[in-house]
């Protein structure tokens, strides 16, 4: 039985997923504005985050947000948040590409206790409470069970103007491309997390994220009966942004190979 908290998000999600499949089907007219070198932000970004917002805010009017296109709001609980990203994956959405989703987590004493990544294209909810598991459309999911870097597909950002360490990036790819089965980029790291959760890919890893790009990912993969930690195995390092996640033994593996 889901919680009336993960109903609320899963209604406020799908609610603002609305207008986010009318902007897609007329990208011609979408106002976009540049944050920095290859950082966009739409009107779409906007609208979909005050539809989020004013949801949750009439459901939990004292929790506190952190939310990608504004600056953190305080209010009377301040242990309890919700952490929103709007579009992850602005820039696929931007081009018609589908891969893009609304990400919401709900956190409470610093303890993640729910999660949605919900893609409006294809329509698929993933969702995870503490100790409930995780859930795509309702169905149970896990992450794969690949012990070997042979037969595992590998995920992961690549650095491009304005973002991440090339020369880094460049040495780990010489290092594993000859062990792995498939390396993607998604453009989408709240998508790859929750695609790990469903056991789709193998391992993901990423440098210099948000918190909102990764919260909701995050507890779907435990949930999932996965591994979520920071690329130096410290939760400090994990919510700076630099997340490697999978099951036990195929991190095992690539850690083993690229000196993690
Ligand atoms: C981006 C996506 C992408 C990741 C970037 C993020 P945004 O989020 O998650 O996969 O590589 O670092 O900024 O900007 O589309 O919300
Ligand atoms: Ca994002």
């Amino acid at each position: 039985m889901d919680s009336p908290l993960i109903n609320i998000m899963q209604k406020a999600a799908k609610k603002a997923s609305r207008g986010l499949r009318r902007d897609f089907n007329e990208l011609e007219n979408l106002q976009v504005k540049t944050k920095g070198p290859a950082n966009f932000v739409t009107a779409s970004d906007i609208r979909t985050q005050n539809i989020i917002y004013d949801e949750l805010s009439y459901a939990k009017p004292d929790w506190s947000f952190v939310m990608e296109e504004s600056k953190p709001i305080e209010n009377k609980n301040t242990k309890a948040r919700f952490i929103i990203d709007p579009i992850d994956g602005t820039t696929n959405f931007m081009h018609g590409n589908p891969n893009f989703a609304i990400s919401i987590a709900a956190e409470i004493n610093d303890r993640l206790e729910a999660a949605i990544v919900y893609s409006p294209i294809t329509d698929e909810m993933f969702t995870a409470e503490r100790g409930k598991g995780s859930f795509l459309n309702d169905k149970r999911i896990r992450v794969a069970t690949r012990k070997k870097l042979s037969e595992s597909i590998l995920i992961t950002g690549i650095p491009h103007l304005g973002r991440g360490n090339k020369e880094l990036f460049m040495k780990e790819m010489d290092m594993i491309i000859p062990e792995v089965a498939g390396i993607r980029r998604s453009g989408s790291a709240a998508l790859d997390l929750a695609w790990i959760a469903a056991g789709r890919y193998d391992i993901f890893w990423e440098r210099g994220l948000s918190i909102w790009d990764i919260a909701a990912g995050v507890l779907l993969v435990r949930e999932a009966g996965g591994f979520a930690k920071g690329i130096d195995g410290s939760d400090k390092d994990l919510w700076n942004g630099n997340i490697i996640s999978g099951n036990d033994d195929i991190i095992l593996a690539l850690s083993e190979k690229l000196g993690f």
